[in-house]
């Protein structure tokens, strides 16, 4: 494998970021400072970066349909979604982001740091959608008003998000619909909702980026990700 992939995969940065790196000599290969970013790398060599040794342990990435009625976290008095993971898959995985007790699907778990950090930090503005179902009207130009941005108590107004309604029905006063935001606040689309007049029922992630919920896993059920899934989420992976 290139020593620059070798080295972003590990977590030591992007592709670019892995470059400039070895540029810069913080990079040695079997007690040699690297130069090539194109140089062939393999398990047995000893990767140092700023003398550390560079962790190729292999990491796990799964992704869940989770249920409703459990919580992600590590520990809980509730069932956690680790609960629902085998003691073997389950070993130093941590969740990205958060889903509430109640919202169901996509749920990432990962051990590797830097593949979390990239989906959730605020910078990267990765797209997550969610279907909901709620009571209530929507206000007027709820769909633009999602668009320009929403003061829910924050310091500052939602990014634009999108607001796609399915359904709404003054009579039972009930909606239905598809919100894509690309921040990750607390109970966020709970609260931009209510602020639309609508109280959500039921929460479901469709998406994170250009990765959709498997419609075969039922709620509760794991698998560990595909390459061209995990590609989807680092465009840096498809380069060998
Ligand atoms: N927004 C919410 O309100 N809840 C979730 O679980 C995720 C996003």
């Amino acid at each position: 494998m290139r020593l620059d992939k070798f080295l972003a995969d590990a977590g030591i940065g992007t592709r670019s970021e892995v470059k400039t790196a070895i540029r810069k000599r913080f990079v040695s290969v079997n007690g040699t400072l690297a130069k090539d970013p194109g140089m062939a790398v393999c398990e047995t060599d000893m990767v140092l970066y700023k003398d550390q040794p560079v962790n190729t342990a292999k990491t796990g990435y799964f992704l869940m349909n989770k249920p409703s009625g459990c919580v992600c976290a590590n520990k809980d008095d509730s069932k956690t979604v680790f609960d629902l993971m085998s003691m073997q898959d389950r070993k130093g995985l941590f969740t990205v982001g958060r889903l509430d007790k109640d919202t169901e699907g996509l749920l990432l778990l990962t051990d590797d740091g830097a593949f979390a950090h990239a989906l959730t930090s605020p910078r990267r503005h990765v797209n997550k959608t969610y279907y909901f179902e709620g009571e209530g009207c929507l206000v007027e130009q709820a769909v633009a008003k999602a668009e320009e941005g929403i003061d829910i108590g924050d310091d500052k107004l939602t990014e634009p998000a999108k607001l796609v309604i399915l359904t709404a029905s003054p009579e039972s006063k009930t909606v239905t619909g598809e919100l894509t935001i690309s921040e990750g606040r607390f109970h966020q689309v709970k609260r931009m909702m209510k602020k639309l007049g609508v109280t959500i029922t039921y929460l479901k992630r469709l998406s994170i980026g250009d990765l959709c919920l498997d419609p075969n896993l039922l709620p509760g059920q794991y698998r560990p990700m595909t390459e061209e899934e995990l590609a989807l989420l680092q465009p840096e992976r498809k380069k060998t």
